[in-house]
């Protein structure tokens, strides 16, 4: 019987309350498809950063580089300041394991409503591929210049306060600059991986998604490595989208996509109005993936303080991530059962959490799923 050792992460707020669900789903997968998964649980999150002071050592990431697997929940907490949880978690294990696909399918599952009128689950069913280690996220930066003043500040501030009475904004001249930087590898293995993708998926096309007509440099690089890659690929269409036409296109043609590549920030971006388009992000699952390292599964939505420790969240966006997750460990047919077992119960329409509709507890759509599996 084949096993699987899984770490997992269940994170702040509702990420404690849709990790187990997930477990339980995959587990129950694994009695019907024949395969063991022993979990071990990290304490990562706000709770253990204010107990103990510590975010995310590099001995834990060396211990967590042990597993087949991570399955996160989400990270952030508002006793916390902003970005330390999420970027001392989730963006060095992105880095630690240079987890260079970010795929999130957006997909509408029958039964649910997408915002966009008149569009089904036959228009919308593309899947996005973020870079995810590099352009705007790899940390270059700095700031410099504050309260110094050039000389002709000086005369002009003297002259307010002799004057008028009023001191002038000596942080005037202050300078902030932060790098975007893409390599040709770190190009050429996610664009690769897009077109694998469709290929595998039976597509037609990859849509690339830049900012070449104002960014020369960097999306012309990634513009020369997309050419270059598509001609392995004879019987896949490349074409390229401006990043700011496709947030139209999403809405107006969604059914024009079959798989997405785009760098960093614009797929952080993009990737945001996919899931709205799906139907909200109760539903949106993603995978961060290193194809030949240790890969990490999550849903897109953050922590919800705002619902959490109600038993109200919706488990299905990391349902679906613990499919993707199955899937990339070689179990398909299991994957593909979570899948069918959860649109069957959104399907049905008894069992929906508040986020669409509903009135159930996220243990029940959970359990719900497991029966259908
Ligand atoms: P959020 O995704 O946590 O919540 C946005 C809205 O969607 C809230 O009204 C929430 O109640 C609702 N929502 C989210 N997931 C839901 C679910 N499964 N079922 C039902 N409703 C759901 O984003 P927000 O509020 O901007 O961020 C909260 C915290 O999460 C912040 O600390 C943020 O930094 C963090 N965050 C973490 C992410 C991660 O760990 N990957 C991703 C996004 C945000
Ligand atoms: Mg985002």
């Amino acid at each position: 019987m084949a096993s699987y050792r899984i770490a997992s992460i269940p994170g702040d707020g509702i990420g404690k309350e849709v990790i187990p669900v997930g477990m339980k789903v995959i587990d129950a997968a694994g009695d019907k498809y024949g395969f063991k998964v022993s979990w071990t649980k990290f304490p990562f999150g706000s709770d253990h950063y204010l107990k103990t002071g510590e975010i995310l050592n590099d001995a834990s990431v060396k211990e967590l580089g042990k597993f087949d697997s991570i399955f996160l929940g989400a990270l952030g907490d508002p006793r916390v300041k902003p970005g330390v949880l999420e970027g001392g978690v989730l963006l060095k294990l992105r880095f630690a394991f240079d987890q260079y696909i970010n795929l999130r399918p957006v997909k509408l599952l029958p039964s649910i409503k997408s915002p966009v009128a008149n569009k089904g689950p036959a228009d919308i069913d593309f899947d996005v591929v973020r870079e995810n280690t590099e352009d705007f996220y790899v940390g270059i930066g700095g700031r410099a210049k504050k309260g110094k003043s050039s000389a002709k500040l000086e005369v002009v501030r003297e002259l307010y306060k002799t004057k008028f009475g009023l001191d002038i904004d000596t942080d005037a001249n202050e300078i902030a600059y932060q790098i975007g930087m893409i390599s040709r590898e770190g190009t050429e293995r996610v664009v690769k991986y897009a077109f694998d993708l469709c290929k595998q998926r039976g597509g037609k096309r990859v849509t690339s998604v830049d900012k070449a007509n104002v960014l020369t440099n960097i999306y012309g690089l990634w513009r020369e490595v997309c050419e270059k890659v598509a001609k392995s690929y004879p019987s896949i269409e490349l074409e390229y989208n401006y990043v700011d036409a496709i947030t139209m296109y999403f809405l107006t043609k969604p059914e024009w996509f079959d798989v997405v590549v785009a760098p960093n920030m614009f797929g952080d971006i993009i990737t945001d109005l996919g899931a709205a388009v799906q139907g909200g992000i109760g539903l949106a699952a993603s995978g961060n993936i290193n194809p030949k390292g240790v890969s990490m599964f999550e849903p897109v939505h953050g922590s919800a303080p705002d619902i959490a420790g109600r038993n109200i969240a919706n488990p299905t966006a990391t349902i679906l991530a613990g499919a993707l997750m199955m899937q990339q460990l070689g179990e398909t047919k299991a994957a593909n059962a979570i899948v069918n077992a959860t649109e069957a119960v959104l399907a049905e329409g008894k069992i929906r959490t508040g986020d669409l509709g509903g009135k159930s507890k996220c243990t029940e759509v959970g359990d719900a799923v497991i029966a259908k599996l």
